[in-house]
């Protein structure tokens, strides 16, 4: 049995617009590293540090990361201490799954140390609970492509069903982190508890729609889908300069843009790179423009999961 294992796992962008708590997508970079090691102890020691770690619990039960292992040691009957070192290069309440990060590698690193017990679909379970540490609900849209890499669709939660859907050849994803956070707890309570029939009918229609493109690699087809009537128009208000950001990209060649996730971060979807690098800088651009720092990525979709590095 190996002793220590260091694993990244990749950012995501979850909701995708038209599928919230449904539908998301891995990306390159940036990423999260987590460095697993046996102790005596029988306890769990978790040490922090990159990007705004200092945010980062460190008691296990109130860690992501921390608190995935606990559920996955809890399912093979094991008590094991072990040190866990969590590198940070996703801010944490960026938007971009920075908690799905972090357990989706330290899952995939425990499954490893024990001789993978458990296929990589089972693994979500576990990565699911050290997210609900983070957001108080049990979501599966940042976790499952963080795991298993790829665009993915929870067509279920009860029991849970993730389905893999074709990613497009040219597709590209942009995303621009502003410089400060929004708590997916908070950004989960503020969402209205019930939607009106239409929107629910016309949300359900995007996101067939948007399958449909993903298979068809219809890039018009997936830009008319990527519509969302469910989080946007309230976490919209929370992005200082988010509307007029949208309109710019709108007239721009995107395929589509919105929230990443719970927010901040803003996404792009393109299917050419210097389309990607304009859109890139217009959005840092003019979130310096009101005063806010952001940090950008251009990436393909992450086909893979987690690596040991
Ligand atoms: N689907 C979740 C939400 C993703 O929008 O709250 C959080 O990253």
């Amino acid at each position: 049995m190996k002793n220590k294992i260091k694993v990244r796992a990749s950012a995501s962008i979850a909701n995708i617009s038209c599928g919230f708590d449904c539908l998301g997508l891995s990306i390159k970079e940036p990423y999260d590293e987590v460095t697993l090691e046996f102790n005596n102890s029988k306890k769990l020691s978790i040490t922090v540090s990159g990007k705004k770690s200092s945010l980062i619990p460190v008691n296990p039960e109130k860690n992501t990361a921390g608190k995935a292992i606990l559920s996955f040691l809890h399912s093979i009957g094991e008590k094991k201490g072990l040190n866990i070192h969590i590198k940070k290069g996703i801010p944490p309440g960026s938007g971009i799954g920075s908690s799905a990060s972090s357990a989706a590698a330290a899952v995939f690193g425990i499954n490893e140390l024990f001789g993978n017990p458990y296929k990589l679909e089972k693994l979500i379970f576990h990565g699911m609970a050290g997210e609900e540490v983070a957001s108080g609900s049990f979501h599966a849209d940042n976790i499952a492509p963080a795991i298993l890499g790829g665009i993915r669709l929870i067509r279920s939660y009860e029991p849970l069903e993730i389905l893999n859907l074709p990613i497009p050849k040219k597709l590209m994803c942009v995303v621009v982190l502003p410089d400060f956070s929004i708590n997916t707890y908070d950004a989960r309570n503020m969402l209205p508890k019930r939607v009106p029939l239409k929107s629910a009918v016309e949300q359900a229609g995007n996101l067939a729609g948007f399958t449909i493109a993903l298979y068809q690699e219809n890039y018009e087809l997936m830009q008319r889908s990527m519509v969302d009537l469910f989080a946007e128009p309230v976490r919209g208000k929370l992005i200082p300069g988010y509307k007029k950001i949208q309109n710019l990209l709108k007239k721009e060649n995107v395929i589509g843009c919105g929230i990443s996730g719970s927010g901040p971060a803003i996404f792009a979807l393109a299917n050419d790179i210097d389309v990607s690098k304009k859109i890139k800088t217009l959005i840092i651009n003019e979130f310096k423009k009101i005063g806010i720092d952001s940090i950008g990525y251009i990436s393909k979709v992450q086909t893979l999961p987690p690596q040991i590095i």
